[in-house]
């Protein structure tokens, strides 16, 4: 893939990584998907879910909404692709990427969620292009909504070779510490909606920027 920046990266793409798809979802998620089953307004919607890990969102609104589903670890789509799930696109994209901005150039959409939006960033300048690429892609009166305590991961990926009895030898993304820049500040999310007209509302377990 390519990006904005001169970070170093690590091709993701070259093998079949393990990361989230076995594991439980996050309660930061499950914060957001009671906040979205308390709506009665979500359905005929379009969503992105960035990160889709095991593909629970999917599984609680793709039957009356149509979802795409993006995500780094290729046994993650493999997960997702296994449940047949209707109304369920995915891809395999690096949401920093220049591949990810031209998707979303021909793509918006009504509701999009991602619980960790700066965790993984490799620097400054490939997260706000990021932001600028997902608030560009909200629709009229659409919204982006993320985890307050989703926005304090800092965590960073690093492919391995592993070995379990169950799995003999496969490859995961291993979870590392990351770069405490990670964290994202509200105040820095406010400032970066207010640049594109988008009102930014925050409460004790999620944040919603609204268009
Ligand atoms: C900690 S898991 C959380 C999974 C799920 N969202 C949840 O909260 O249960 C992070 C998710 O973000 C995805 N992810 C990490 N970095 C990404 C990137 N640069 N672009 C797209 N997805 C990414 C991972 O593949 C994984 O699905």
């Amino acid at each position: 893939m390519n990006y904005i920046c001169n970070c170093k990266k690590t091709n993701l793409n070259d093998k079949p990584y393990t990361y989230w798809e076995d594991r439980d979802i996050t309660t930061d998620e499950l914060d957001i998907i009671n906040f979205l089953d308390k709506k009665k307004d979500i359905t005929s919607k379009s969503i992105l879910h960035i990160g889709i890990g095991n593909s629970y969102f999917a599984k609680k609104f793709s039957f009356n909404n149509n979802i795409t589903g993006i995500t780094i670890s290729q046994k993650e789509i493999a997960k997702a692709e296994s449940l047949n799930l209707l109304n369920y696109q995915l891809l395999l994209l690096d949401k920093y990427s220049i591949e990810f901005k031209n998707f979303l150039n021909k793509n918006k959409f009504d509701l999009i969620v991602d619980t960790n939006l700066k965790s993984y960033s490799c620097c400054l300048k490939t997260f706000e292009f990021m932001i600028h690429n997902i608030f560009k892609s909200i629709k009229p009166k659409g919204m982006l909504i993320t985890s307050v305590n989703g926005m304090k991961w800092f965590k960073d990926l690093k492919p391995k070779l592993s070995f379990s009895f169950r799995k003999f030898f496969f490859y995961k993304l291993k979870e590392i510490s990351g770069n405490k820049h990670n964290i994202l500040m509200p105040d820095e999310l406010k400032n970066l909606s207010k640049k594109y007209n988008i009102k930014m509302s925050i409460d004790d377990k999620l944040c919603y920027l609204k268009k």
